[in-house]
């Protein structure tokens, strides 16, 4: 595994995540995030935001950051959606401007993906992505079978996935989703991979060694050039040669 890897306590998940995205964003002068959202970085944000407010970090010279993917809902503000989830974390962190996000509620959804990929391109891509793992080894909304290459575009979500989501969502999970596409994600100057929690073990594994597989998408990340994964012991348990000596 060529990756950079850091194993942590659960409660110092947060503070570990903050502190490498700094080394990781620290070698750009304008840094450019994609973010992930759902339950695995909040720890992040929330440390980040906490690090902000007392000034220990300033994020002025960050650019507007770019979501990563979304869920097809009918309604901006519904409480699973991006909006909301970045009013909630990442309304304390003031980059340059507000986070890009897709608009699920979008009349034409390919066209809207590819408006989200054009404005990306125009950024200049990812400096440094966030991502979290899904227990299927998903990155954003790029599901298992998914080519290294594919393209930001509407996807539709697997079982798995969406009985993941009905932890938030309730019966009315959506079918489909917006998402970076794999080539977007990759194509990242760095990584940024999070997991926590017993859940995510068996996944973590396969992700970091096991086969490099569209069978599992964050198994690619093996071969990106830059990838620093920041573990708690818990995610950290299946991985053969990692002993999860807490930091
Ligand atoms: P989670 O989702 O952070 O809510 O576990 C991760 C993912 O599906 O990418």
């Amino acid at each position: 595994m060529g990756a950079q890897l850091t194993i942590v306590r659960p409660e110092s998940f947060g503070i570990a995540a903050c502190r490498e995205l700094m080394v990781l964003a620290g070698g750009f002068k304008t840094p450019l995030l994609g973010l992930a959202t759902g339950s695995t970085p909040i720890p992040l944000y929330e440390a980040l935001s906490e690090r902000v407010r007392s000034g220990e970090i300033s994020m002025a010279r960050f650019q507007s950051p770019f979501a990563i993917d979304e869920y097809v809902v009918d309604d901006r503000d519904h409480p699973c959606a991006n909006r909301a989830f970045f009013a909630r974390y990442w309304a304390a962190i003031p980059t340059t401007g507000p986070v890009h996000q897709f608009d699920p509620t979008a009349p034409d959804l390919p066209t809207e993906a590819a408006r989200f990929a054009e404005g990306l391109k125009d950024a200049g891509g990812l400096d440094v992505v966030i991502l979290g793992i899904g227990i299927n080894g998903h990155l954003a909304f790029n599901e298992p079978g998914t080519g290294r290459e594919r393209a930001t575009r509407l996807a539709e979500l697997t079982v798995q996935t969406r009985a993941s989501a009905a932890l938030f969502f309730g019966d009315a999970v959506p079918t489909h989703g917006l998402t970076l596409g794999l080539g977007e994600i990759l194509a990242a100057r760095r990584v940024l991979l999070l997991a926590n929690g017993e859940k995510k073990a068996e996944i973590v594994a396969r992700a970091l060694e096991g086969p490099v597989s569209s069978t599992c998408p964050a198994s690619f990340l093996q071969e990106h050039p830059d990838c620093s994964v920041v573990l708690d012991t818990a995610a950290a348990a299946r991985l053969k040669w990692a002993q999860a000596g807490p930091a």
